[in-house]
């Protein structure tokens, strides 16, 4: 059977993250499993916080606070807002924090070395006599080597992304003391990609190895990483550091010094799932998930994450056999990755004031409508943004009209004209047209989710409220109810009652994305909803419910966002970013 292995990109424990974040790495994630869960599958979703590296080391040290410290802190912060999203991980880790990460990084980083597939070179690098250390990364600032940008780091440019050998940086200067910083001669250890490009990488990313599938990758996906592979390059995976995975005691030379926090980082989600597995009892699970042919890997990402879970990161699993075997890891079988996810015209920038404060925006609106609109405004092919019109729309004239909409009508019905009980049927409507369209739409809210295509389900959702409105209108149950004729009354008990069992289908298409809605939803359908229904089941509802099964207390779904409360929070937006 298959086991299917998700993953959302470990946020860096590093400063606040936002409704781009959750929208392009962790709500796609969240809904995804959240289906598979329902449909009873075998699924794990890992997560946790990215809590190495320079960027945490620097902030850290200009705070004044210990890197653990520091980490901590903004742990609880991302940690909180996947809590108001409801994002449902089974592991919620973090690397400096899981009791096995270290070990493992270690482990991985000596089996590729005895692979022959990392090399170590003594090479010049910055250092600052002033303060007595190598200054990697961000610790450097100098002119780019490529496009001229005063401010580009050690590592890379923020202006032209050219990726920097720190040693042709122009004029570098210490980002800690300004200091100019002399070069030093220093160890360190590289991964050998272009060897295991050869070794295997290619064939894997071409689909030529037929023990490791993968789907088509996404076109945003193949263009970036076609790139990378006609031109592979060895990379650093060492660091003069304080904080970190240090590297194996053993190892001459690499005193002082750990890994890359982008070696670490994705080993964190396989450490995760130790962690887990230790937590259940059965420490030894976790191979189950990373080394059974039968698991579907998926990597939920942003598109800056790329190079690194399509090249870097199946490399050296690859790279994890030995010289009889091959690795015993799974690859990637999907790496969702999605573009970036602004704000009104621009990008989420907390520092200057142009983000949603979260606090807030959760005292007003409901997690369900923030999911809904995230997935069917989300970045998954192209660059797209929050609007708050944007928003105020999919609420009012998606969620609030279509759907809570249709469950009050058909429940205030029942409760009027039918004692809130459900109708005897003569299952006469079992068939009809508008029913028939809606069943399709439903079948395609599964299969577009099953293929990742997150938008199209949430559209195909809604589609299926359409034929649903269309069958209650063109029914008209009110008119037939007041009509002498008993087979017109018989047809108005015959669409009531189509419409709660398909409303209660619609709680279970829905769960994935709007959770807590969907559990109200089964909640106001009283006993028409059983708990031990609430699976993904077939397309369509069952044939002709009981009669006289008590439904609950009908509510509002989703309140009506007003014009005036949007355009609260547009000004507001603006007065801080000007402010
Ligand atoms: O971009 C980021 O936020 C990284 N911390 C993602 C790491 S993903 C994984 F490899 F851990
Ligand atoms: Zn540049």
């Amino acid at each position: 059977m298959t086991r299917h292995l998700v993953t959302s990109a470990l946020p860096y424990a590093n400063g606040p993250i936002h409704f781009g974040h959750v929208a392009g790495a962790y709500l796609p994630a969240d809904v995804y499993v959240r289906y598979l869960r329902m449909k009873g599958e075998d699924v794990l979703y890992v997560c946790g916080t990215d809590e190495h590296g320079v960027a945490i080391t620097l902030k850290a040290e200009k705070e004044g606070l210990g890197y653990a410290e520091y980490v901590d802190g903004w742990r609880r912060e991302i940690k909180a807002l996947f809590d108001k999203f409801e994002i449902s991980f089974d592991i919620w880790s973090g690397t400096s924090r899981c009791p096995q990460h270290a070990e493992l990084s270690r482990t991985f980083f000596t089996t590729l070395l005895n692979n022959g597939l990392i090399f170590d070179k003594t090479e010049d690098q910055w250092y600052s006599e002033a303060l007595e250390r190598y200054l990697p990364d961000r610790y450097l600032e100098g002119g780019c080597p490529e496009c001229g940008h005063e401010k580009a780091r050690g590592d890379e440019c923020p202006r032209c992304g050219a990726w920097i050998d720190a040693k042709d940086l122009v004029s570098p200067t210490c980002t800690i003391d300004g200091s100019k910083p002399v070069l030093k001669a220093t160890k360190h250890w590289f991964l050998d990609l272009p060897k295991i490009q050869e070794n295997g990488l290619q064939k894997w990313y071409d689909g030529q190895n037929e023990g490791r599938p993968h789907t088509a990758w996404k076109p945003n996906v193949h263009g970036y990483v076609q790139a990378m592979l006609k031109d592979m390059q060895a990379r650093p995976i060492t660091r003069d550091l304080p904080w970190g995975v240090p590297l194996p005691e053993e190892l001459a030379g690499g005193e002082g010094k750990v890994l890359y926090v982008w070696f670490d980082a994705p080993i964190g989600y396989i450490s995760a799932t130790m962690e887990w597995a230790e937590k259940q009892g059965k420490p030894d699970a976790w191979k189950t998930w990373w080394q059974s042919p039968d698991t579907q890997l998926s990597h939920f990402i942003g598109k800056d994450n790329i190079a690194f879970h399509m090249v870097v990161f199946p490399s050296m699993l690859l790279g994890q056999g030995d010289s009889e075997n091959e690795s015993p890891y799974v690859l990637p079988w999907s790496v969702p990755a999605n573009e970036f996810y602004n704000l009104q015209g621009r990008k989420f920038s907390t520092s200057e004031g142009w983000h949603l404060n979260n606090e807030d925006f959760f005292s007003k609106y409901s997690a369900d409508a923030a999911r809904f609109h995230l997935i069917l405004s989300g970045p998954e092919s192209a660059d797209s943004e929050f609007t708050w019109e944007g928003f105020q729309s999919t609420n009012n004239a998606l969620l609030a009209d279509k759907l809570g909409n249709f469950s009050s009508r058909v429940l205030k019905f029942a409760e009027k004209r039918f004692e809130g009980k459900t109708p005897q049927s003569t299952g006469e409507l079992d068939t009809h047209e508008d029913l028939m369209r809606a069943t399709e739409a439903f079948a395609e809210v599964g299969q577009r989710l099953a293929q990742q295509e997150f938008k199209a389900s949430a559209k195909a959702l809604m589609k299926a409220c359409d034929a649903l409105n269309e069958f209650f209108d063109s029914m008209a149950p009110w008119k037939k109810i007041k009509s002498e004729d008993p087979a017109e009354h018989s047809l108005c008990a015959a669409t009531i009652e189509r419409c709660i069992a398909y409303l209660e289908l619609i709680s279970r298409r829905l769960a994935p994305f709007c959770p807590s809605a969907a559990k109200e939803l089964r909640q106001t359908l009283g006993a028409v909803a059983q708990p031990e229904q609430n699976k993904w089941g077939n397309d369509e509802p069952p044939k002709t419910l009981p009669a006289y099964l008590a439904l609950g207390e009908v509510g509002v779904l989703f309140p009506k966002i007003d014009n005036d409360a949007v355009q609260d929070e547009i000004n507001h937006l603006n007065s801080a970013v000007q402010g």
